[in-house]
């Protein structure tokens, strides 16, 4: 089978390798579609800290069941399926308590164990979600669009309650969809006007801010002096993470969605005055992924406008040096098998 191997930074190679072997217990996937994120793009450009190299990337897959045996989880040969690519340990502290998006020894295909930009994948069963009945493209994006899901679920109930999302990537305008479903006004903030634009159509947000232009008064005006009562930073930026503390409604939520390698500083008086929630957000779980699929299957979310570019296998290693130029100005890219 082919697969595409990004051998070390800035160098992708399609090669000819075994199938994998399949352990007992597992299921081999056909993969037809693998979605291309931030991640993906930073570990082609060696600046994803702790990425190992050779590494087969990929984690935002769907396929096709191609050979499974007998299985708890109603599946079977044929079924078209959405892969939870986070691989946990079952054992640890937060497997115990069902936190397995946090796992202590969690590996994420695509990241830290190979993933899947190859034509089969070899999966325990329990990391699949039946999707038959959604599109290949569907089940492909229902991975990067639990990232939202899952944080919005961190902040509990926000029916009618004015919250806002900065960062109006792939990550912060599925938070943006999902805040809505759930009830809340939405206040999507970003420096690129392009994609405020965006938030607007796509996720059909109520207010749309500028980070450059004086945000804490325009916070202000939105909620009559209050300000947003839970802020979701899924920037990765930092400045912007250590901003977001002062936009937050004395006795609400910061939940960190986006993630830098270093460290926050903030206010304790600040903090303690308000007394503040300060959340993290990691990945996502198989409630989160279900919870995608049905807002997808009874037409809540455009996925085919999420997705703004697209190539194939074959023509993947090309394309992929346009995606990394911002001026490509991609949301998401999807690779089809
Ligand atoms: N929680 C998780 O498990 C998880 C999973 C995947 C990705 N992420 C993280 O989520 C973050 C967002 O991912 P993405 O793919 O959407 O990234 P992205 O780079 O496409 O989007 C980030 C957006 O933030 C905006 N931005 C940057 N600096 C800003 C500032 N100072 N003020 C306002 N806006 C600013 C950018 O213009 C951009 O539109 C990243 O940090 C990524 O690593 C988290
Ligand atoms: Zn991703
Ligand atoms: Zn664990």
């Amino acid at each position: 089978m082919k697969c595409i191997v990004c051998e070390q930074p800035n160098q992708f190679k399609m090669v000819e390798v075994p199938l994998p072997s399949v352990q007992e217990g597992e299921a081999l996937v056909r993969i037809r579609r693998v979605g291309v994120c931030g991640t993906d793009l930073h570990a082609y450009k060696g600046n994803q800290p702790f990425f190992s190299y050779p590494r087969i990337l990929g984690h935002e897959l769907a396929g096709i069941i191609d050979l499974i045996g007998q299985n708890d989880f109603g599946l079977q040969k044929g079924d078209q399926v959405s892969i939870i690519p986070y691989l946990e340990c079952g054992k640890c502290v937060a497997c115990r308590k069902g936190k397995m998006n946090c796992c202590v020894n969690l590996k994420v295909l695509g990241v830290h164990i190979d993933g899947g930009m190859q034509e089969y994948i070899s999966i325990h069963p329990s990391h699949l979600v039946k999707t038959n009945g959604l599109s290949l493209d569907q089940s492909a994006m229902l991975e990067p669009l639990s990232i939202g899901a899952h944080a919005v679920r961190r902040a509990g109930s926000i029916k009618g309650e004015v919250i806002l999302v900065i960062g109006a990537g792939p990550i912060g305008l599925g938070v943006m969809a999902f805040a809505k479903q759930r009830g809340a006004i939405v206040v999507a903030m970003d420096v690129n006007e392009e994609r405020l634009k965006f938030c607007h159509r796509w996720a059909k947000v109520d207010y749309t801010l500028n980070a450059l232009d004086d945000p804490i008064k325009n916070l202000s005006d939105i909620t009559n002096g209050d300000l947003p009562t839970v802020v979701f930073d899924a920037t990765g930026n930092v400045e912007s993470m250590c901003n977001s503390f002062k936009y937050v409604a004395h006795g609400g939520k910061l939940i960190y969605v986006g993630l830098v390698k270093a460290d926050i500083t903030f206010s304790d008086p600040y903090f303690h005055s308000k007394e503040l929630t300060l959340m993290g957000s990691r990945n996502a779980t198989r409630e989160d992924f279900d919870y995608v699929m049905s807002a997808v299957k009874t037409g809540k979310l455009d996925i085919e406008s999420y997705i703004s570019h697209r190539s194939s296998f074959d023509e993947m290693i090309e394309r992929f040096k346009e995606w990394i130029d911002p001026e490509s100005k991609m949301i998401k890219a999807i690779v089809e098998l």
